[in-house]
């Protein structure tokens, strides 16, 4: 069975030519002269055979006559009408050139015309230059098409396991509940203390398990972009960790933010997982200090279509090698025992900034705090 790969790269590397051309004497020569060059040549004299054969022999271009005894013109529009995945390139071969058999053609769907007296190097380089393109064509919507599936699947993969995950870890929790509460007095000390750890490693898988339902739902359940002022979402979110605030003494300053085109549930997300990270980090023995503001767009830079945000804090920082890493999913810098978390929150802002067609970067030095530049675009294209 034919392979769709086995054209253009296989076939020992002979790309294949159709060619539809009989009657006029530019076809026989024609012939020959791509016979002398590496192509495997399939020649019909009747250009509506080149249909059907396009379709069993895969070929990489197909080069038609206009010429009365097999006009390719009619055939060329019905090949594109067939949306065949790997459509070939086609050229069609004219008489004298002609301006409305060149409009003709083009409008049929040809990539290239070629006219007589023919300038048979200038075919060549032709055929080889649409040849390689078209390569290079199918090779990247192959790669887009297996990247967009093994997104989908990893979609699904996040969703479903973190989904059916949480049926067996509710029977855990629940048990060991009833444990504690039935069976306390039975277990002695060393029974009790393994139960409060699997009370403790359950907790965590319910926020790892919270956390990637979190992540997955970004994309499956997002809002529709409108109006965000920005300054009111950083407040809002202020406003929920008021009790932590309030407990860690902690400044808070918000400049004026602006308002962009933006899913207001996401942005909130975003605020609320870096100022709590900025809450989280920071340095003992010190207030927390937390400054959210706009950031000027240099002029050379997009200005007018983005706005630039930063989240400032005088916390613990980090190694700023760890810069990038950190945006991984799972990625922590800091022991659990220290800091508690599942290394999930920057992953979603960065899922977040990048679905709204923008960018999230950190800067920082180890006891230095840290800077978290978000840039967002003012508009979006209503996609989403
Ligand atoms: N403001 C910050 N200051 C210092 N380190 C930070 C800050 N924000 C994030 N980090 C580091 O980046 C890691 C990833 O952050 P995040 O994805 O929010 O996960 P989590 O907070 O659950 O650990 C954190 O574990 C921490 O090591
Ligand atoms: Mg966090």
């Amino acid at each position: 069975m034919h392979n769709d790969s086995s054209s253009l790269s296989g076939n020992a590397g002979r790309p294949i030519i159709l060619l539809g051309c009989g009657g006029a004497a530019v076809c026989h020569e024609m012939r020959s002269f791509l016979a002398t060059k590496e192509f495997n040549v399939i020649h019909v004299e009747y250009c509506p055979d080149v249909i059907g054969l396009d379709a069993c022999h895969f070929p990489d271009l197909i080069l038609m006559s206009s010429h009365k005894d097999c006009n390719g013109l009619d055939v060329c529009e019905k090949l594109q009408k067939n949306l065949f995945k790997r459509r070939p390139a086609s050229v069609m071969i004219f008489g004298p050139p002609d301006d409305d058999l060149v409009d003709q053609a083009f409008a049929a769907g040809a990539d290239e015309y070629i006219s007589e007296p023919i300038h048979w190097n200038l075919l060549y380089y032709r055929i080889n230059f649409l040849i390689q393109k078209r390569k290079a064509e199918l090779e990247l919507s192959d790669f887009a098409g297996r990247l967009e599936q093994t997104n989908r699947e990893l979609k699904d993969f996040t969703y479903v396991v973190s989904h059916d995950l949480q049926e067996p870890l509710h029977l855990i929790r629940a048990f060991a509940e009833r444990i504690t509460g039935k069976s306390h007095s039975v277990l002695d000390e060393q029974g009790a203390m393994y139960l409060q750890r699997i009370e403790m490693a359950a907790g965590r898988m319910q926020s790892l398990i919270d956390g990637l339902l979190q992540y997955s739902r970004l994309t499956t359940q997002a809002q529709e972009f409108v109006p965000v002022d920005l300054t009111d979402i950083v407040r809002e979110v202020i406003s929920d960790l008021e009790v932590r605030i309030d407990r860690q003494k902690a400044k808070i300053i918000i400049g004026e933010l602006g308002i962009i085109e933006a899913d207001p549930l996401q942005m909130r997300q975003l605020f609320q997982n870096l100022v709590s990270n900025a809450l989280k980090y920071s340095s003992c023995g010190q207030a927390p200090r937390v400054e959210v503001f706009p950031l000027p767009v240099p002029e050379n830079a997009d200005r007018g279509n983005i706005c630039q945000v930063v989240v400032k804090d005088n916390g613990i920082g980090f190694d700023s090698r760890f810069q990038e890493k950190i945006f991984g999913l799972f990625q922590r810098l800091h022991g659990r025992d220290e800091y508690n978390g599942t290394g999930l929150g920057l992953a979603i802002c960065k899922k977040i900034v990048e679905r709204h067609g923008g960018s999230i970067s950190a800067r920082s030095a180890s006891g230095q705090g840290a800077e978290f530049i978000v840039v967002l675009p003012l508009q979006q294209n209503k996609k989403g």
